[in-house]
């Protein structure tokens, strides 16, 4: 393809370097359909002649053909998709294929390829996520008024509802989404014509060949949109932060099947057994996705280090884009859909959950909070009260709620029996009504406004 001023070939060991077929082939669609786009509009600008671009396009179809049956060739010859397309379209229709590339270099080809890719990985993320949310969403409903444990610190802190745990990362994960659609958003411009680097002198038409293929219009500047992958660092980014996400979530199901908690059974298909120890029921998927994360972080930063000091426009660093965003997206798009099904299979074992979270004295805030509101005393003061009435609980080895009234009253006279109503696990959790609060009925229009929200797309 460039052999014209060489009178030797690359080594061996330069081809193997040089290539990037073994990788990039994955992205032969998006290949084609830029060629497609790019031969059309070379025809209707009348850069190239009607029969060369129809004899062309039935070329990439046959070369389409080709691949969907065996797949691009790992031939490192070829160096990369660009170069094996045009060569089988030659092999194809022999003379005419060779006009493919005028007003058209590798570099706003990879660009435009990558861009197109990278779009549909974010399309493809969020499918996934739309089906771990609508699990979510299905388990927090079910779980909206079942009490568990709240932590901080991993101790137990205040009794809150399982729904309540689930739509915490409802939210996370919706903030994922908007991050995932930002960036798909902000990258939809088409590099194409660009050329090598400083656009072309051939009359083309940048806005017909975005529009060819979905973007919002071209990029505005060559030099730039043949050498940034911010696009591709923004996918990254979102990939990173969802990952972080699902490993946070991941490890609470760790923790939650182990023996001490108890919380939560993981269905057969989402557990592995132990090749020695024949009760086990190892929670691996969630090991995984906790691992996943950090993968995926590294391609970040692979990517991000790969970039930071290069010098405008192309330089061939950037052929390592592409290995790093793939290992990600395949990590990722793995993590969501296992999340999901271990999700969708859990059992809960919410008796487990309650006994845990009314063994905790958890509601002591609550009995500060009455202190409070009944018998007027300053936050502090209750704080303080509250905490002589926990010691002498746990000195006769009791909930709160089992107090005598008399071992109460005794610590402050302002305590009367009223104080039992609060006092309770489902007490404490029902009077959590702020908005984003735990009560159930916060819970449950937290649920219906994000299913609304869902719906509304
Ligand atoms: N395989 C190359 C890549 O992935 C395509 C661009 C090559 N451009 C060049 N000027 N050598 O980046």
């Amino acid at each position: 393809m460039w052999g014209g001023r060489f009178a030797e070939g690359p080594s061996a060991v330069m081809r193997e370097i040089n290539a990037s077929i073994p990788f990039d082939k994955r992205m032969w669609q998006q290949d084609i359909a830029a060629s497609r786009a790019h031969a059309t509009m070379l025809g209707e600008q009348g850069i190239v002649a009607a029969d060369d671009v129809a004899a062309i396009l039935e070329g990439l179809d046959a070369v389409a053909a080709d691949y969907e049956r065996d797949g691009p060739a790992d031939d490192l010859v070829l160096e990369d998709i660009h170069m094996q397309t045009e060569a089988r379209l030659a092999e194809k229709i022999g003379t005419p294929a060779g006009r493919l590339h005028t007003a058209r270099s590798r570099n706003d080809q990879v660009a435009t390829d990558f861009r197109l890719w990278v779009r549909d990985a974010i399309d493809a993320v969020l499918a996934g996520l739309d089906a771990l949310q609508r699990a979510l969403l299905d388990r927090a409903g079910e779980h909206a008024a079942d009490v568990m444990p709240g932590f901080t610190h991993l101790q137990s802190a205040q009794p809150v509802t399982l729904g309540h745990h689930l739509m915490a990362y409802h939210e996370m994960i919706a903030r994922d989404e908007s991050r995932f659609a930002d960036a798909r958003a902000r990258m939809n411009r088409c590099p194409l014509g660009s050329a090598a680097l400083a656009g072309t002198g051939f009359p083309i038409d940048r806005d017909a060949t975005a529009a060819a293929l979905g973007f919002d219009g071209p990029t505005a500047n060559s030099l730039d949109g043949v050498s940034d992958r911010d696009f591709a660092l923004d996918y990254l980014a979102a990939a990173t932060q969802c990952a972080l996400h699902l490993s946070r979530l991941a490890e609470e199901f760790v923790l939650w099947a182990s023996q001490p908690f108890g919380f939560v059974a993981l269905s057969d298909q989402w557990s592995t057994g132990s090749s020695i120890m024949p009760q086990k029921r190892n929670p691996d998927a969630a090991e995984l996705v906790r691992g996943h994360s950090g993968r995926i972080l590294g391609c970040m930063t692979a990517l991000m280090v790969t970039m930071k000091g290069l010098p405008l426009a192309y330089s061939k660093d950037m052929q390592d884009d592409k290995p790093p965003v793939f290992e990600a997206h395949d990590l990722l798009a793995l993590s969501i859909a296992a999340m999901t099904g271990m999700i969708e299979s859990a059992t809960f074992r919410t008796t487990r959950m309650r006994e845990v979270a009314d063994a905790g004295f958890a509601t002591a805030t609550d009995l500060a909070d009455w202190l409070v509101r009944e018998a007027g005393l300053p936050f502090r003061e209750a704080h303080h009260v509250t905490g002589r009435v926990v010691a002498r609980a746990e000195a006769l080895g009791v909930k709160l709620e089992a107090l005598p009234i008399e071992e109460l009253a005794a610590i402050h006279a302002g305590i009367t029996p009223a104080v039992f109503d609060v006092l309770s696990i489902d007490a404490s959790v029902a009077s959590r009504r702020s908005f984003g609060g735990t009560a159930p009925t916060r819970v449950r229009e937290a649920i219906a406004t994000a299913r609304a929200a869902r719906e509304k797309g």
